[in-house]
């Protein structure tokens, strides 16, 4: 008994840190107070001044964003998790999947998310004719009325494609994303954390799938680790609301700040 004790706690000590590798930046958390810079001038002279800016500015914002459910199993984690770390998200969920996952809606509009629209059957908008095109998305939209009430629910084109003559036809903005570690080909939560954090910076939408297990637990570390960095995680339209931004309806943008072109 006494080994299985010892080995237990050894496993305990012996887990590797957590993996939040970023780019090593010096540690000035000392000078660092809310708002005024406090850093000394041999240390300022130093830095370059996106570095200072960082260290003055005010908390950063991220939005992660979750396409393709819900799901039953993994979407409950996810939505666990999220509460459990106070971070908020964006849903772009297919019509299809709606139905046996009535609750899950309910629950992602109750605990503060923001619910999208993937089309109803996932199909490529830019190849489909333009009826079926409204249809695709007017299906959903009633759906989801149904199940959460009155609402907009931005458009994520599955594909992230749409062309500029269906773009038209869309009531709503819509959504790409600026960072993504094609979580759906990786399958794998290591890799799809360090993609991520390498990529992201202040204001990124981040691409993942609530279908995938292990999509899933890497969202749940990459919330860990930027939390951790100061980062706040917010639902697209709240970004687009920090930043100023009002999202027009028939646009694709990758991010608040920047349109993504449509061809
Ligand atoms: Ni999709």
């Amino acid at each position: 008994m006494k080994k299985i004790v010892c080995m237990l706690l050894a496993g305990v000590f012996l887990l590797p840190a957590a993996a939040c590798a970023r780019p090593v930046e010096p540690d000035l958390s000392a000078y660092h107070t809310s708002g005024e810079a406090t850093i000394p001038m041999e240390i300022l002279g130093e830095l370059d001044e996106a570095t200072v800016t960082d260290l003055t500015e005010e908390p950063k914002y991220v939005a992660l964003t979750f396409d393709d459910g819900p799901r039953a199993d993994t979407t409950t984690r996810l939505l666990d998790g999220l509460l459990e770390r106070g971070a908020a998200a964006t849903f772009f969920v297919i019509g299809e999947q709606v139905p046996g996952n009535a609750g899950l809606l309910r629950r992602m509009r109750a605990e503060g998310h923001q619910i999208g629209n993937h089309t109803y059957s996932h199909v490529r908008l830019l190849k489909t004719d333009k009826d079926t095109v409204v249809e695709e998305i007017h299906k959903t939209e009633v759906l989801l009325k149904e199940l959460v009430g009155e609402g907009s629910f931005w458009l994520r084109p599955p594909y992230g494609l749409i062309g500029s003559e269906r773009a038209k036809l869309i009531k709503t903005p819509m959504i790409y994303w600026s960072v993504d570690p094609q979580d759906w080909k990786l399958l794998n939560k290591d890799k799809v954390v360090s993609a991520v954090l390498e990529a992201v910076q202040p204001g990124d939408v981040i691409l993942l799938h609530d279908f995938y297990s292990t999509s899933v637990d890497a969202a749940l570390e990459i919330i860990d680790c930027l939390q951790a960095e100061g980062y706040d995680f917010v639902t697209v339209e709240e970004l687009f609301r920090i930043q100023g931004v009002e999202a027009q309806a028939g646009v694709l943008y990758a991010r608040p700040d920047k349109v993504r072109e449509v061809s």
